[in-house]
């Protein structure tokens, strides 16, 4: 029988194996940082008491719900567990209640004629060598003089967060707190010479080492901005030969689609943002990088 019942971070780890292992290269921390951020919104997927999938299903607001990370162990798939999932965990959202998230682009359709989803634009996934990016970024010239490039301990925690409710939607210091502190964090903040916070950027290690960092999110008010701390950030991580996935709405923000194209990015696929009632609050036209998966 299968059943889908509220987290453990233990099951829900070794569910995450696998997924490292089919290279989709989780965050080492992230069931930790997502149960922060709604404490009822990971689900573990059980066939007969053993951990086979899982998904998580995060209320952002009363009016907004963010459905990522499904996933079902490949020896288990095609057998209707995927949709069973999605189904129970979406059950007791109220019928007002968007639902977004960025789906593989392979599976929009299905998600249009089983649960009414439109699609609205596509966020490639990028991966780029670490080396190769500073030394990059290093030759390009920015206009960004007025602009300090700090720690996130250097600053308010309280004017991150609201910056990153405004460029997010919605608020998540719950989330922004445990995530800046997970292991394998870097993170710079871009301050205008008013004090004002202009841009954010944040790497995580992923599950398995060998594969490198995850960047997101990252948001910055220009080009510019988002170079120089791409900039300050690469220099902080010890590992340049390792490489840095991103998953990038290049479509709503031609600065980032430009950022990819400077730092060589290699396209691995994409994905697509879908959502059930329209497209949710925030400025993903500053945004460089999503957090994913
Ligand atoms: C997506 C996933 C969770 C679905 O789980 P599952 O148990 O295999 O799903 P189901 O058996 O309930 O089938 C879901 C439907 O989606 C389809 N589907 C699954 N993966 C698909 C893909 N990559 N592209 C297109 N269709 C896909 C199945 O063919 C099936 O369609 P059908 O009912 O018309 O035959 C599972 O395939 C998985 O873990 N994939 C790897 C991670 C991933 O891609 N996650 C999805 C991000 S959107």
């Amino acid at each position: 029988m299968f059943a889908l019942r509220q987290h453990t971070s233990d099951c829900i780890f070794k569910v995450m194996s696998s997924m490292s292992k089919e290279k989709w290269r989780p965050g080492r921390e992230d069931v930790e940082c997502f149960i922060e951020w709604d404490p009822t919104g990971v689900y573990i997927g059980e066939l007969n008491g053993k951990p086979i999938g899982f998904v998580y299903m995060i209320k952002l607001h009363p009016t907004c719900c963010n459905f990522r990370c499904f996933f079902i162990e490949k020896t288990y798939r095609g057998n209707g567990y995927g949709i069973e999932m999605f189904k129970i965990a979406t059950k007791d959202l109220s019928p007002s209640q968007n639902i977004i998230a960025y789906s593989m682009t392979d599976m929009v359709q299905k998600y249009k004629n089983r649960f009414g989803f439109q699609d609205y634009w596509i966020a490639p996934v990028f991966s780029i060598n670490l080396s190769s990016a500073l030394k990059k970024l290093s030759q390009f010239q920015t206009n960004s003089n007025s602009l300090v490039v700090k720690t996130f301990k250097e600053i308010d925690f309280k004017a991150l967060r609201d910056y990153d409710a405004v460029m997010f939607g919605y608020q998540r210091e719950a989330f922004l707190n445990r995530f800046l502190i997970t292991l394998g964090t870097h993170a710079r903040v871009a301050v205008s010479s008013d004090g004002t916070i202009v841009g954010y950027v944040v790497s995580r290690a992923t599950y398995d080492t060998n594969d490198g960092y995850r960047l997101g999110p990252f948001y910055a008010n220009s080009l510019d901005i988002a170079i120089a701390l791409l900039k300050a950030l690469l220099k902080d991580i010890p590992t340049q030969e390792s490489s840095l996935i991103l998953d990038v709405p290049t479509s709503r923000n031609p600065d980032a689609k430009r950022l990819v194209e400077i730092l060589d990015g290699a396209h691995l696929f994409d994905t697509t943002f879908i959502a059930t009632k329209g497209i949710p609050n925030g400025h993903i036209e500053h945004c460089f990088a999503l957090v994913a998966p």
